[in-house]
């Protein structure tokens, strides 16, 4: 009986510890495929849910400027800038791409700065000035990134236009046109699936180098 083992001992207890976690991972492993594997109850409780939580959102008063107008609106909190602006202020020259903050075709000015607006919550421009693309010509006279675009071809469909004109100016405004590969580095959130990169960046580098005002 030397060779028997015993049932206590340093041993036993990896033992244990070891069924202790195959139990624990079983379980998670259980909830994990609960989760992502939700049946119609599950599924039901989760819509119920939902509206439950669009019902409890009130709208809220949001003022901003846009394109020199001030606007006194009443929006849901989860309400993005770039729906605000599309479907409540009717101003669809903003483009929605991604919806992702990948595209950069909805690339407007926010106190002069540009940002991705699917990425914006509406309610966090309270007393912002925003610029759209709508907002950049002069009355009938074009502001000079959009002429230059015209003149270069810096566009074919033209949905990313608007994006790439709003992120233009603001690529001058901050310095960063210096040269072909720095307005390529700067530009490069704003996609373009037509390709029209090579025009773009020639537009840009007329503005610049014709120091008009941006
Ligand atoms: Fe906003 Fe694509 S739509 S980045
Ligand atoms: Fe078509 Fe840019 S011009 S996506």
């Amino acid at each position: 009986m030397e060779n028997e083992k015993t049932c206590t001992g340093p041993e036993n207890e990896l033992d244990v510890k070891d069924s202790s976690r195959r139990n624990f991972l079983k379980q998670s492993s259980l909830l994990t495929a609960v989760a992502l594997t939700p049946g119609a109850a599950v599924k039901a409780a989760a819509m119920h849910v939902d509206e439950k939580i669009a019902a409890v959102f009130e709208k809220m008063p949001l003022k901003m400027e846009v394109n020199g107008k001030q606007q006194n609106l009443s929006v849901e909190p989860r309400s993005t800038l770039l729906d605000i602006l599309r479907e409540q202020l009717d101003l669809t020259g903003t483009k929605k791409g991604c919806d992702y903050g990948q595209c950069g075709a909805c690339t407007v000015h926010v106190d002069g700065i540009r940002v991705n607006s699917c990425l914006t919550l509406g309610v966090m421009m309270n007393g912002k000035k925003i610029t759209t693309i709508e907002g950049l010509a002069k009355g009938d006279k074009l502001h000079p990134m959009q002429e230059a675009f015209i003149k270069h071809d810096g566009f074919q469909c033209g949905y990313c236009t608007p994006g790439q004109i709003m992120s233009a100016v603001a690529c001058i405004r901050e310095g960063h046109a210096g040269s072909e590969t720095e307005i390529r580095e700067y530009m490069s959130g704003n996609i373009c699936r037509c390709g029209a990169y090579p025009n773009i960046v020639n537009a840009i580098q007329e503005v610049k180098d014709g120091g008009q005002t941006v």
